[in-house]
């Protein structure tokens, strides 16, 4: 299943600090975007308000042209740490965000989550604990929970950021692997510029905070992609400029003075 994602002129305030500002941005069913943008600049905030996780906000959310009044089934979230339940196996971890609207599982269910499994290349290790895991392969447990309700919708925010780098890699194909598969649409946040580029079809690039929308980059390369793509290098070196990194290197005050972490 895979949903369309409208964001019209967003507004959102924490005690009154003006956080995103008027931020708007259209995402077609089964589109991969990325949004980068400076450190605090309003990215996973951006995230909990499509969530439904955060509902106080001026603008208008719709996913599927309905409103987001709060979390649904029909939006997968993805973080930085897997958040995975120490006591539970990971099947039973796959399996929680269901039972949490459905009671008990069904036989039918099992099956669903076993298939989830065999999708991230977990099912030899279904009935193992989170602590017997590597941090990749506790992501691709979250990645399973999170994709579990057939949701049309998957927000990932930075996560694949605690891994090492082959790891990342090897999850970055494993994402593509299951959009190819489900279609679900993606949004992805991340500092990782290659990152953006490999696996999206729109890099976003937000403005310092308050963060509105500064530039929308398409990335026509076809898919499979080569990370050594020109095309590809040159938009690495367009995003470099766009988020003023390179002359901020030059004249930050360091180590502080870096405004994005590349
Ligand atoms: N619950 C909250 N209450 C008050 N302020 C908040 C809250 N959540 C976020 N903020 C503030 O909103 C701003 C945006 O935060 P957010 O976490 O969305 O940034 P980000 O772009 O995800 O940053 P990073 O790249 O470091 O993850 C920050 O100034 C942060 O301090
Ligand atoms: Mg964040």
């Amino acid at each position: 299943m895979s949903s369309s994602i409208k964001i019209e002129r967003v507004t959102k305030r924490f005690d009154g600090n003006l956080v995103l500002n008027e931020l708007s941005l259209d995402v077609r069913p089964s589109e991969i975007v990325s949004l980068i943008g400076p450190s605090g600049c309003g990215k996973s905030t951006l995230l909990r308000l499509l969530s439904g996780l955060e509902r106080d906000y001026d603008g208008r959310l719709l996913i599927d042209d309905q409103p987001v009044t709060g979390p649904s089934r029909a939006v997968g979230l993805m973080f930085q740490e897997p958040r995975l339940m120490p006591w539970l196996n990971v099947r039973d971890n796959v399996r929680f965000g269901l039972r949490q609207e459905n009671g008990a599982a069904s036989p039918a269910t099992s099956e669903r989550m076993d298939t989830w499994l065999r999708q991230v290349k977990l099912d030899h290790a279904a009935s193992h604990l989170p602590r017997q895991f590597s941090g990749g392969m506790a992501q691709r447990a979250a990645l399973a929970r999170s994709l579990a309700t057939e949701p049309g919708v998957l927000l990932l925010d930075e996560p694949f950021s605690a891994v090492d780098a082959l790891t990342r890699m090897r999850l970055q194909e494993l994402l593509l692997e299951v959009w190819q598969r489900t279609q679900v649409t993606m949004v992805l946040v991340t500092h990782d510029l290659d990152e953006s580029l490999y696996l999206s079809d729109r890099v976003v690039v937000m403005s310092s905070r308050p963060a509105s929308v500064r530039e929308v980059l398409a990335v026509k390369a076809p898919r499979p992609r080569d990370r050594r793509d020109p095309e590809l290098l040159r938009l690495r070196a367009h995003l470099l400029e766009a988020l003023d990194v390179v002359h901020a290197l030059e004249s930050a005050d360091l180590p502080n003075g870096i405004p994005f972490g590349v």
